[in-house]
């Protein structure tokens, strides 16, 4: 049986290279193919399906997670150094290649962490974290973006232009830490750490916020796919990238001690309610 001529292309081999005999163009987009390896990571699949490493997303080394990070992302060579020869050692593979589904490795001291933005936490048993998204995650975590009210007032078509910015990252994480559970201080600074950088490789600015675009944000976290025809416009630091963590650790500091505060101001009007209540039931008695 032959298809039609205009039949969509279906299943085909990525191999080793970073070349896709059907996305043409060398950095075209091509979704992961039957037998390729994807990660938990929308950072490092997005370079994989975009052709920065290997398509295939196997076998790869950190030198080449490096050569990838900086061209697709414009990482500085010390953060990319960093990122990926860290994460092969957090991961147990430093001076070993990977296919990226091992980059999912749930241990201790590994780089996977629980209460993750689009996906779900690696299930009882299970060696790797899960690399599905979950599409109501992610609907969940756009939702969590609260645009200014000029930014409404200004839009037509809201998520064209809203911003994502380092608050509305933090009110997903105390949401996630909720959902699941909190985290520890190291994963909690990684999953921090892993916004943080797309916060600065993306940021803009509009007339009343600065941050992110939340269409280039949904794209790449749920399909995997860089914003057509962009290409990195700064060189992005480490040093950057740990002013903005500490930004995003602040709000969420804020936010818990905010939702405490409401919490016990709750409390307090519920008490008095309850005394006033059956203060006049005695009256009335
Ligand atoms: C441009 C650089 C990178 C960015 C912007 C980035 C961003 C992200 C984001 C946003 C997530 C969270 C996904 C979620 O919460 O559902 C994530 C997950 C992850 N990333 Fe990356 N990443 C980068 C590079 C790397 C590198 C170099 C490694 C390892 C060598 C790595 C390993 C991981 C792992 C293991 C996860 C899963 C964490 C989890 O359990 O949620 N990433 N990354």
């Amino acid at each position: 049986m032959s298809l039609p001529q205009s039949h969509p292309p279906v299943g085909h081999i990525h191999g080793k290279g970073k070349v896709c005999p059907v996305a043409g163009e060398i950095h075209g987009f091509c979704p992961p193919q039957p037998g390729d390896s994807r990660a938990p990571c929308p950072a490092l699949n997005a370079m994989a399906n975009h052709g920065y490493i290997s398509r295939d997303g196997k076998k790869l080394t950190a030198q080449a997670i490096v050569r990838g990070l900086k061209a697709c992302y414009g990482l500085s060579s010390p953060l990319a150094y960093f990122l990926a020869y860290v994460g092969f050692l957090f991961i147990g593979k430093f001076g070993r290649s990977l296919d990226l589904y091992e980059i999912g490795v749930h241990r201790r001291f590994g780089v996977e962490h629980d209460a993750s933005l689009v996906h779900h936490d690696t299930r009882k048993g299970h060696k790797y974290a899960p690399i599905e998204i979950d599409s109501k995650l992610v609907e969940t975590l756009i939702r969590d973006v609260h645009p200014s009210r000029k930014e409404i007032d200004a839009s037509s078509d809201p998520e064209e232009k809203f911003l994502l910015n380092y608050e509305d990252v933090a009110r997903a994480r105390v949401r996630r830490e909720a959902e699941c559970r909190p985290i520890d201080a190291v994963h909690a600074e990684i999953a921090r750490g892993e916004m943080a950088i797309i916060l600065g490789v993306w940021e803009t600015k509009s007339n009343n916020k600065t941050g992110i675009p939340v269409d280039h944000f949904r794209r790449w976290i749920s399909e995997e796919r860089l914003p057509d025809g962009w290409k990195p416009d700064h060189v992005q630091g480490l040093r950057d990238v740990r002013a903005r963590s500490t930004n995003i650790r602040n709000a969420v500091k804020l936010l818990r001690q905010q939702a405490l505060i409401s919490a016990a101001g709750d409390a307090k009007s519920r008490a008095s309610s309850y005394s006033h209540s059956s203060g006049s039931a005695g009256g009335e008695a």
